[in-house]
């Protein structure tokens, strides 16, 4: 009854103000949740990603899914903070994160590299990868050194960008850069490249998706170095105090293992990460 007085009294006032002729305030919805979060702000904080990296992080219909996005949740629920995930693209999260003022993180299977270190802060590392090739069948390619005169796809301002530049020239027009990797591999696809490079779990994934594209992988342990997954913070941010306890008991904890096996079908071998995580 009340619910329905509150109503008829807010459309009674909405049409006097009409009537004044003026229009009332439309009010942004307010977020389900609130409360205090790192930003210093209420209401949920922003995460950004590049949602085309499956099986990382990638599109299902309208959602956000994926490895990370499993694994963001469940460090966002060990903190204690409320969150939303946003399908931002590469280099829009790059600057956005950054800047740190429309998101405040960023998970998007990104490698911690110096680089890096040196614009951002990093949370704990949470996954072990590295780059990897994939070629279709019968290519004479077979490491890295016979990638120097072919034609190259990869995700620019990615480390398959950085170690390629390297190895064929930042400019050679055979090295072709895209925005997203999705786009790298149809380049692959539809014979404008020779070779796709990027990350181990996302090739392997590409290839066991493709079955009648006849695709082969190639790793190359000498010119693809380990390379660790981490939360992309501003510099100076509040939030890695919060996240990196946060990572270490859901990765301590048995949650990763599940995820890990959710997505991998098998369970991790956490050695190298443990190692890395206590450096
Ligand atoms: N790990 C690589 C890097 O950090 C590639 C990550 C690309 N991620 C993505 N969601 N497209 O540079």
């Amino acid at each position: 009854m009340k619910k329905i007085y509150l109503l008829s009294l807010m459309t009674l006032i909405m049409v006097l103000l009409a009537a004044c002729g003026q229009p009332p305030a439309v009010s942004e919805p307010t977020p389900a949740t609130g409360g205090e979060t790192a930003s210093g702000g209420s209401g949920p904080i922003k995460i950004a990603t590049d949602a085309s990296y499956a099986p990382m992080e990638f599109m299902d219909r309208d959602q956000v899914t994926g490895f990370d996005i499993d694994f963001l949740d469940a460090v966002m629920k060990e903190a204690g903070i409320d969150y939303e995930v946003e399908n931002v693209g590469w280099d829009t999260m790059l600057l956005s994160v950054k800047q740190g003022s429309e998101y405040q993180a960023g998970i998007s299977a990104i490698s911690v590299t110096e680089e890096r270190k040196e614009s951002y802060d990093f949370s704990l590392p949470y996954y072990e990868s590295a780059n990897m090739i994939v070629v279709k069948e019968g290519s004479d390619i077979q490491s890295a050194a016979d990638l120097a005169d072919k034609q190259v796809a990869v995700q620019a301002a990615t480390t398959a960008d950085t170690i390629m530049s390297e190895l064929m020239g930042a400019s050679n027009p055979k090295l072709k850069k895209f925005d997203s990797n999705t786009l790298a591999f149809m380049e692959l696809d539809k014979g404008g490249a020779d070779a796709v490079v990027a990350d181990n779990a996302i090739i392997q994934e590409y290839i066991k998706n493709n079955p009648d594209s006849k695709l082969v992988g190639i790793t190359d342990s000498e010119a693809f170095q380990p390379e660790y997954y981490a939360f992309l913070m501003p510099k100076g941010s509040e939030l890695k105090a919060e996240l990196d306890p946060a990572v270490k008991a859901v990765i301590d904890n048995g949650t990763y293992e599940e995820i890990y096996e959710k997505w991998f079908g098998k369970k991790p071998d956490l050695s190298s990460l443990k190692a890395e995580m206590a450096k």
